[in-house]
């Protein structure tokens, strides 16, 4: 029995309830220690920082907290530097980092040098987690889901137990994507991502869904068995695992 839970909102309220979700989990927990968030990218995301960015010019104490918060990307694209503008490094300088006046040295990405495995610490864990775990942890995961239920990129037939690591991107990742290039032949084929193993170990994750192009990804994940053939599935065996989604994201979702 999953112990998710899921939030859903109408399509015209997404955005701004999503972005309170999130200013309010860093409003909580501002005061304890500077807070980790893992972050993601992407269409559904960037609607969200901005109304967090919104609400952030009204209200001093998310302006404030945000100042504090450690952010590490989830992923970012094999062979894009960080100031082009469709990498993960920009989008988050971008959309978020520079309107709400952080400092760029608050934000890590996975690069060729992190996603090597941690020495000493055995197995693949990488340096990019083991510097999330030095930093006390990920408090705060947020997460898009791919049509073809990917997280992060986690593509379908990525294992459980997968660390940051440099991955192969699949065809309908790469199609997707390819609406952010002038020329499709653009889109890198690689990216480096945090493997499903690092999500599983944050203390919270929220994952966020908006349009029915997302339907039958979300029926897939949360309906059917966790399994790796939908890397986003294995996030309803997390114990604090909330989904986030508008009416259209959910309408293939039946009551049991
Ligand atoms: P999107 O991307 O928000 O642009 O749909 C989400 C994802 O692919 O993880």
């Amino acid at each position: 029995m999953t112990r998710i839970k899921l939030v859903i909102v109408p399509p015209e309220e997404f955005g701004r309830m999503a972005s309170d979700y999130i200013a309010n989990r860093i409003i909580d927990f501002h005061d304890r220690r500077p807070m980790n968030i893992g972050t993601a990218t992407g269409g559904t995301m960037e609607g969200i920082y901005g109304s967090l960015i919104e609400r952030a010019r009204r209200d001093d104490a998310l302006a404030n907290a945000l100042q504090t918060v450690n952010y590490f990307a989830m992923d970012e694209y094999v062979g894009l530097d960080g100031d082009h503008p469709q990498s993960y490094a920009y989008f988050m300088r971008s959309r978020l980092l520079e309107p709400a006046a952080v400092s760029t040295s608050r934000l890590q990405l996975p690069n060729k040098e992190n996603v090597e495995p941690a020495p000493g610490a055995g197995g693949c864990i990488s340096m990019y987690d083991q510097m999330m775990t030095d930093c006390g942890g990920i408090d705060l995961q947020l997460a898009g889901i791919g049509t073809n239920g990917h997280v992060a990129f986690n593509e379908p037939g990525t294992s459980r137990d997968s660390w940051t690591r440099r991955v192969l991107l699949s065809e309908s990742t790469i199609s997707a994507n390819s609406r952010y290039f002038s020329d499709p032949s653009e889109v890198p084929r690689e990216a480096y991502s945090i493997g499903i193993a690092t999500i599983m170990r944050a203390e919270r994750v929220v994952l966020f869904a908006s349009g029915k192009n997302k339907a039958s990804a979300l029926e897939r994940m949360i309906r059917g068995r966790p399994g790796d053939d939908c890397p986003a599935s294995v996030l309803t065996l997390h114990p604090n695992c909330t989904v986030f989604m508008d009416w259209e994201a959910a309408s293939k979702l039946r009551p049991y």
